[in-house]
């Protein structure tokens, strides 16, 4: 069976969750396609001090203008896609049915192939128009998992917070990881 997932990396704040989950796939053995818009990859290198595409070398770049790539059929087979972190404009532009990137319309085909589509929005505060783009994504299918990590598993660095989200993206996709300690009761601290 293929364990192909796609990732988009865009514009917003929150790279490092990029960063990590790009790292966690390949570990797993997943084959990773990823696409990361202009801005995507200027804030990435902002933020991580790196070209996207030295995050993981193994991961297959593909260029966002390609629309001839065969992520923009439904007809190549992959598990799922991951958008992270997902700027308000790439937000508004797959809740709009958009296809006029790679990005965009590996989106699409995810969500008419019924493909799990996970997205990752970066924006404080959010406005209407941005949380009406959540709604109409979610109704198509898409889960909408914020990049708002819990504090319930006593995270003592910044990696233990971003492991959460990257974690509970994974939840989301039925990949088993040990990212982060799951959920007891609240018993004491081992
Ligand atoms: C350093 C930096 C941080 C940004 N953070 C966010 C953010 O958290 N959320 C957001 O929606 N846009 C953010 N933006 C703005 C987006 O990059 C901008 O809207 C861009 O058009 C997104 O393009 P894309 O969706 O094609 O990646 C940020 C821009 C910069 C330069």
């Amino acid at each position: 069976m293929t364990k192909r997932m796609v990732v988009g990396v865009t514009g917003a704040s929150g790279s490092v969750y990029a960063y990590s989950l790009l790292r966690t796939l390949v570990s797993l053995d997943w084959l990773v396609e990823g696409i990361a818009t202009p801005m995507g990859e200027r804030v990435f290198a902002y933020e991580c001090g790196m070209p996207v595409d030295h995050a993981e070398a193994k991961v297959h770049w593909q260029a966002n203008d390609d629309l001839f790539s065969p992520l923009a059929s439904g007809s190549f087979r992959t598990d799922g896609m991951v958008v992270i972190p997902c700027s308000m404009n790439t937000l508004g532009s797959m809740a709009q049915g958009s296809g006029d990137s790679l990005l965009l319309r590996a989106a699409q085909v995810t969500l008419k192939e019924r493909r799990p589509l996970v997205v990752v929005p970066r924006e404080m505060p959010y406005n209407i128009i941005q949380l009406e783009n959540m709604l109409r994504l979610a109704r198509a299918g898409a889960a909408i998992l914020p990049a708002s990590p819990g504090f319930y598993h006593r995270p003592e660095k910044i990696e233990d917070l971003v492991n959460h989200v990257v974690g509970r993206v994974l939840d989301q996709l039925g990949i088993e990881h040990t990212l982060y300690r799951r959920w007891n009761g609240g018993g004491p601290r081992d």
